[in-house]
C-alpha cells in the first residue's frame, strides 16, 4: 500500500460521514473518496440538489468534489470500492442502548459491528480501518476480534480518529480544526492518516495518542462541553431567583483566561444527538468499571440539563394566558435541521400533556418529521412563518437561537392580550418586546 491511501471509503453517511468525506476530498484530489449508506434515499439526496443536511457552506464543497473525486453509493453499489479501499472509515450512528446489559446508557455497538462485519467480508490486502463514530473506550478491541475473524487472508490496522465538529459550524470546524485527534499504536498506519489531513492541517494541530486515549478523550470532550452548560444552567436558576443577570455572570466568569469564554450561554437545555449519549455512555464505563462516584457526577450533568427543560416548560405553561404556545425554533442549536434530542421535543411534549395547543415554526426542520417524532399529536400544528405562529399566542417560547428570532418586529406580532415571551436563549430583543408592550421572562433573568 502507497504510504499516503488513494482509495478511501466512508460507511455512513450522515452528520459526519457527509461532511467529513467531502472537506477531504475538496481538500486532496487526488485522493478517491466513496461514501456509502444503507439509506438509498439518503444517498440519492446527497446526488442531488437539496443535501439531506443543512450544513453552511458544505453544497459548495460537495458540488466542486462530487463527480471529480466524490461520489456517494448505496452500500450494494459500493462493495467493489470497500474491496479496494487503502482505509475505510466507520461513520455510523453510536446511540444509547434500549435493551440488553447497559440498556439506557452503553452505546449501542451493532451498526459499527455490523460496519467491521462487513469490511472483514469485502476487503482485500491489507487496509486501515478508522473509527470516526464516538464509541466507548475499548471499544477498538472489538471491532479487531471481527476483523480477525475474517477468512479471505486481508490484514487490517485499525486506528480512531474521532471527530469533533459541531454541527451549524462543521465545515469551518473540519477546514481549520482546533485538533485532528489519530489513536492508535500502528506507525505505518498512523502515518497513512496523518498524510490525508496534512493536505491542509497543520503538523502541530494533528495529535496523535494510544488508541484507548483516543476513544476516552472524546467522550472527555463533550462530557466538558456539556457540563460548562449544565454549570451556567444551574447558576440560571440562581440568578432568576436573586435577580442576577446570567449573561453578566458568565461574561465575568469567562473574561478569566483560565476559564475563557465559550460555552457558558444559559439555555433551555443542550440538545443534539451525542452530549447526552456520550454522558451515559461515560456514566455507564464508570459504573462498569467500579467507579460509582465518578459516574454520579457525570450523571448530574445530565440530571441538571433534564430539570432545565422541565423548569422552562413549567414557566411556559404558569405564564401563558390562554391553551395556545407558539413555539420559535425546533432545531438543538441555529444553522442545522437536526433535532434529534432537541430541548423542544421536552418542552412540546410537557405542553402537549398538559393540554395545551402548541404552533410551532422553525426555518430549517422539517414539522411534519418533528411532529412525527412527537406522536403526531393533535394539538400540535405548524406554522410557516413566525408571524403566523405567534398570532393569538398566550405565551411565546424561543427554543432556538436562529439570527432569524433576534431580528424580529415585536410591534407586529399579533399575540394574545398580556402574552408572555419566554426567551430560552436570550437572544430577544429586550427593547423591541418592551416597545411593542409584551412581557419578556428570559432565561437566567427572569421578568425583564
Ligand atoms: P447519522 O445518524 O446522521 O448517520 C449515520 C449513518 O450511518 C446513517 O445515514 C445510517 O443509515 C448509516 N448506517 C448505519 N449503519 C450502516 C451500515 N451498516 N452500512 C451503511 N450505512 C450505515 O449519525 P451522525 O450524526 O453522522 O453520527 C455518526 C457518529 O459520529 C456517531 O457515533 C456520533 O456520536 C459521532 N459524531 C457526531 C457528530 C454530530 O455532530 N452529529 C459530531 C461528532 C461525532
Ligand atoms: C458537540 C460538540 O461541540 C462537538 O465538538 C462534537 O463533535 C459533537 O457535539 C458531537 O460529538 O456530536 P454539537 O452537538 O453539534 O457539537 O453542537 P454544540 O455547539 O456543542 O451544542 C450542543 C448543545 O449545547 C446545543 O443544544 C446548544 O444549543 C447547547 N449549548 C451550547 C448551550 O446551551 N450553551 C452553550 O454555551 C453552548
Amino acid at each position: 500500500m502507497p504510504s499516503r491511501p488513494s482509495k478511501l471509503v466512508c460507511i455512513g453517511a450522515g452528520y459526519v460521514g457527509g461532511p467529513t468525506m467531502a472537506v477531504i476530498a475538496d481538500r486532496c484530489p487526488d485522493v478517491q473518496v466513496t461514501v456509502l449508506d444503507l439509506n438509498a434515499s439518503r444517498i440519492a439526496a446527497w446526488n442531488g440538489e437539496a443535501l439531506p443536511i443543512f450544513e453552511p457552506g458544505l453544497p459548495e464543497i460537495v458540488r466542486r468534489a462530487r463527480g471529480r473525486n466524490l461520489r456517494f453509493l448505496t452500500q450494494d453499489e459500493g462493495m467493489a470500492a470497500l474491496a479496494e479501499a487503502d482505509m475505510v472509515f466507520i461513520s455510523v450512528q453510536t446511540p444509547t442502548k434500549t435493551t440488553g446489559e447497559g440498556a439506557g446508557k452503553a452505546s449501542d455497538l451493532q451498526y459499527v459491528e455490523a460496519c467491521a462485519r462487513l469490511i472483514a467480508a469485502q476487503a482485500r490486502g491489507h487496509t486501515i480501518v478508522v473509527e470516526k463514530s464516538t464509541m466507548p473506550v475499548r471499544a477498538a478491541e472489538r471491532i479487531q476480534q471481527i476483523l480477525s475473524a475474517n477468512t479471505s487472508g486481508a490484514t487490517f490496522a485499525v486506528l480512531s480518529n474521532p471527530e469533533f465538529l459541531a454541527e451549524g459550524t462543521a465545515i469551518r470546524d473540519l477546514e481549520r480544526p482546533d485538533r485532528v485527534l489519530i489513536g492508535g499504536q500502528d506507525a505505518a498506519a498512523i502515518q497513512a492518516l496523518r498524510s490525508i489531513y496534512a493536505a491542509w492541517v497543520p503538523a502541530e494541530r494533528i495529535l496523535t495518542t494510544g488508541l484507548w486515549s483516543a476513544e476516552l478523550s472524546k467522550l472527555a470532550a463533550n462530557a466538558f462541553l456539556a457540563q460548562r452548560v449544565s454549570s451556567i444552567n444551574s447558576l440560571s436558576a440562581l440568578c432568576e431567583r436573586t435577580g442576577a443577570e446570567v449573561s453578566e455572570v458568565a461574561t465575568v466568569i469567562g473574561s478569566d483566561s483560565r476559564i475563557g469564554p465559550k460555552f457558558l450561554q444559559a439555555s433551555v437545555g443542550f440538545g443534539g444527538s451525542c452530549f447526552q449519549k456520550d454522558l451515559l455512555s461515560l456514566v455507564y464505563l464508570c459504573e462498569h468499571h467500579g467507579l460509582p462516584e465518578v459516574a454520579a457526577y457525570w450523571q448530574s450533568v445530565v440530571d441538571v440539563n433534564e430539570w432545565q427543560k422541565r423548569r422552562f416548560a413549567e414557566a411556559v405553561q404558569q405564564a401563558a394566558v390562554n391553551r395556545r404556545i407558539a413555539v420559535l425554533g425546533l432545531a438543538f442549536k441555529k444553522d442545522t435541521n437536526d433535532f434529534r434530542e432537541t430541548p423542544a421535543l421536552a418542552v412540546c411534549r410537557t405542553l402537549l400533556q398538559s393540554g395545551f395547543e402548541v404552533v410551532a415554526y422553525d426555518p430549517r426542520v422539517e414539522v411534519g418529521r418533528f411532529a412525527a417524532e412527537l406522536g403526531a399529536p393533535a394539538g400540535f400544528s405548524s406554522a410557516s412563518t413566525a408571524a403566523q405562529a405567534l398570532a393569538g399566542a398566550g405565551a411565546v417560547a424561543v427554543l432556538t437561537e436562529w439570527d432569524e428570532f433576534r431580528q424580529l418586529d415585536w410591534s407586529q406580532a399579533r399575540l394574545a392580550a398580556g402574552a408572555v415571551i419566554l426567551d430560552g436563549r436570550n437572544i430577544v430583543d429586550r427593547a423591541a418586546v418592551r416597545r411593542a408592550g409584551h412581557r419578556l421572562h428570559v432565561i437566567g433573568a427572569g421578568l425583564t
